[in-house]
């Protein structure tokens, strides 16, 4: 079984994508299964023009038991991570079983066969969305979960706990979850980056969609809020700083530097930041201005939520190094990139 090769499932979507790069570039082969669902090729293209290295592309569907068996049965990777899920939050709510399927599916599917081929270590994105409105801020990994809001949150919260039994079940398996923040900006070469299908959900792509003249105006939802600005705080964590814990984590268990079979880790920056200061720090950082307008709060919205890093800084040895403004560079970078926009 080789250490040095990882299998990375979703590796063609956005944070899976960044990943790749940094996988590679620590020297990791890396073996990607993707079914496209929310992606397209060029993500590989862009991988291999950053690298040099072009990745194993298997086009499948994690829920294909087949697919997937025949794929175990041809690679030797040591180490996975997963990515492959749905992760769209109205969408769960009005498909939810199309949630349960895919993200519960997929993971039961990918914990069987590490069982089975006796393959040893696994890293899971999970998410911050799992901490719901907390009591108390920042949040460590140890602030207790709140019920979750959506399917998806729920498929988040599923998985964590099916990761923990079966890690705990089967000597030879070890997981990390990686709780992530608020994942944004995109990779500094302007060769990979999100690629949202429809209208976004996400607060970045809408700001640089609607830089682009894409959207008309960006809806700022909610200026009511308890806080200082009265708009929501988050923890908006560069993408390539989430694809370097994604490496460090696979490191810790190859090197069996891992203290528990079982462990999680919050990833985010530590800092909040309210949508204002993110809508501004934006228009300052590329210098232009944007089209926006107070709206209506959001459903489900949770005032604020930002990261104890703590565990991630000293245990990982990992902490998010680039400046908010660079990232906001890179996220309208990508964007001309994408749109064939002169900068
Ligand atoms: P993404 O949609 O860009 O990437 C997911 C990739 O998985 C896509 O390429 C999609 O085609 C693929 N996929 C989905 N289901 C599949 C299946 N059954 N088989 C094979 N491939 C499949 O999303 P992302 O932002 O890169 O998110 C990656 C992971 O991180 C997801 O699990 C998501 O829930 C989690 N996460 C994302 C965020 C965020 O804000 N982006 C925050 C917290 C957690
Ligand atoms: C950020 C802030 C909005 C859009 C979601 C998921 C979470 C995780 C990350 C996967 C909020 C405000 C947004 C807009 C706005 N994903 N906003 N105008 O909701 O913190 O988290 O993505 O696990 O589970 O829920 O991220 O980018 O949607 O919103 O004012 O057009 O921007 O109200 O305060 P969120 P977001």
């Amino acid at each position: 079984m080789s250490n040095r090769k990882v299998l990375v499932t979703g590796g063609a979507g956005y944070i899976g994508s960044h990943t790749a790069v940094e996988l590679i570039n620590a020297g990791y082969e890396v073996i990607i299964v993707d079914n496209l669902s929310n992606s397209d090729r060029s993500s590989l293209a862009g991988i291999a023009a950053i690298t040099g290295v072009t990745p194993t592309f298997v086009e499948a569907d994690c829920c294909d038991r087949e697919a997937m068996e025949r794929l175990f049965a041809e690679h030797d990777f040591q180490s996975v991570i997963h990515f492959a899920a749905f992760k769209a939050v109205g969408e769960s709510v009005a498909e939810p079983l199309k949630y349960y399927q895919n993200n519960i599916g997929s993971l039961v599917n990918i914990l069987d066969l590490m069982r089975r081929y006796e393959r040893r270590n696994i890293v899971f994105s999970s998410s911050a969305t799992v901490y719901g409105d907390a009591d108390v801020l920042p949040v460590t990994e140890r602030t207790p979960r709140k019920p979750a809001t959506s399917p998806y949150g729920n498929t988040k919260q599923m998985a964590e706990d099916i990761l923990r039994d079966s890690v705990a079940a089967v000597e030879h398996l070890n997981g990390i979850a990686l709780r992530y923040f608020n994942p944004i900006g995109a990779h500094p070469s302007a060769l990979i980056g999100e690629l949202p299908r429809g209208v976004p959900n996400n607060l970045v792509p809408y700001i640089t969609q609607t830089a682009a003249g894409v959207r008309e105006c960006l809806s700022i939802f909610g200026d009511d809020y308890p806080t200082p600005d009265g708009s929501c705080l988050r923890d908006y964590i560069d993408i390539v700083d989430l694809a370097r814990a994604h490496v460090v984590a696979i490191d810790r268990m190859v090197e069996g530097r891992n203290k528990e079979a079982f462990e999680i880790f919050n990833v985010g920056t530590g800092r909040p930041v309210s949508v204002f200061e993110l809508v501004h720090g934006f228009e300052e950082a590329n210098n232009l201005k944007l089209n926006y307008k107070v709206a209506p709060r959001r459903a489900g919205d949770v005032t604020a939520v930002w990261a104890d890093t703590t565990l991630a800084n000293e245990e990982l040895g990992w902490r998010a190094e680039r400046e908010l403004t660079d990232t906001l560079r890179s996220a309208w970078a990508w964007e001309c990139h994408v749109r064939n926009i002169k900068q």
